[in-house]
């Protein structure tokens, strides 16, 4: 276990606490006491976050309006924290949406504005965050992706596309920050109660889990510095090594069959 004065969590940012695991996640690391930033667009329910973060023991919480899509916007919210505290030490990239489409109605859009969040929410702000952390001595980066972007499940091909692009680019990113301090972190949740998970059928989603447990479960591999966090391990174990090494002809009937718009989200 980490010495508690050696957690990265001094200074932090999550992406899109306004709700599910961003909130509890804020929350958590706000009973540590450390200083937390949380970013959102939904202005009463991030101030309504603030305030729980604040409760729970934050030494200082900083609330920063709008979205991980604008590149301005995320510029704005880093320099805001980097006046204020001098840095960060630990960046939660969380915020993300679904992203369903029917190939046979297939959408450009539904994939730009998949990609916008999940993959470019992160990118903008790695951006901003590596070459302060690189100079600074270091720091921890979370991208919060997904078992969903594992294989090409049908029917959420946006969502699926842009979370594995964006695993993929934290794997190459880590590698190429090794020597400078910054860890980078991928995290793959399976599937957590939240406002995303809301709109699914729960018989589609096995091993749901509470929000705060599975907030409690990314801080713990964060605290580790893993560089997959991947969770209930029966549902993701057999995901990662049987599911995403199946043969194409193998998967694609097996995907067709079983696999429903909103699944693995
Ligand atoms: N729950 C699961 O089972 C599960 C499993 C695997 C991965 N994940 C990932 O976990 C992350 C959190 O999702 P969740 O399940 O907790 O869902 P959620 O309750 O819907 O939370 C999504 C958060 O992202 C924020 N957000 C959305 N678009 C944004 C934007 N353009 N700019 C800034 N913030 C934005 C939302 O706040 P605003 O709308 O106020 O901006 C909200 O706070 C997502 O990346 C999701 O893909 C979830």
């Amino acid at each position: 276990m980490m010495d508690s004065a050696k957690r990265p969590d001094r200074r932090c940012v999550v992406t899109g606490a306004t709700s599910g695991l961003g909130r509890a996640m804020a929350i958590l690391l706000g009973r540590r006491g450390g200083r937390v930033a949380i970013t959102g667009r939904r202005a009463p329910m991030l101030d309504a976050a603030a305030a729980e973060v604040r409760q729970a023991g934050a030494a200082d919480v900083l609330v920063l309006h709008g979205g991980v899509d604008d590149p301005a916007v995320v510029a704005g919210h880093h320099a805001t924290i980097v006046e204020r505290w001098g840095g960060l030490d630990l960046a939660i990239l969380n915020a993300g949406v679904g992203g369903s489409n029917d190939p046979r109605a297939f959408s450009a859009e539904a994939y730009r504005d998949a990609f916008a969040v999940n993959f470019f929410g992160v990118v903008h702000w790695l951006e901003c965050l590596i070459p302060g952390m690189a100079a600074g001595g270091g720091g921890v980066i979370a991208g919060i992706s997904s078992p969903g972007g594992w294989r090409g499940f049908p029917g959420i091909g946006p969502y699926s596309a842009s979370k594995s692009a964006l695993s993929t680019m934290l794997e190459s990113v880590r590698i190429g920050l090794r020597g400078t301090g910054v860890c980078i972190v991928d995290v793959c949740p399976g599937y957590v109660k939240s406002e995303m998970t809301a709109k699914n059928d729960p018989k589609h989603m096995p091993f749901l889990m509470e929000t705060e447990e599975g907030a409690a479960r990314i801080l713990r591999g964060i605290d580790r510095r893993q560089r997959l966090v991947h969770f209930p391990r029966r549902l993701t174990w057999p995901l990662r090594h049987v599911v995403a090494r199946l043969p194409g002809a193998v998967f694609d009937p097996l995907a067709a069959r079983f696999g429903r718009p909103g699944a693995g989200e």
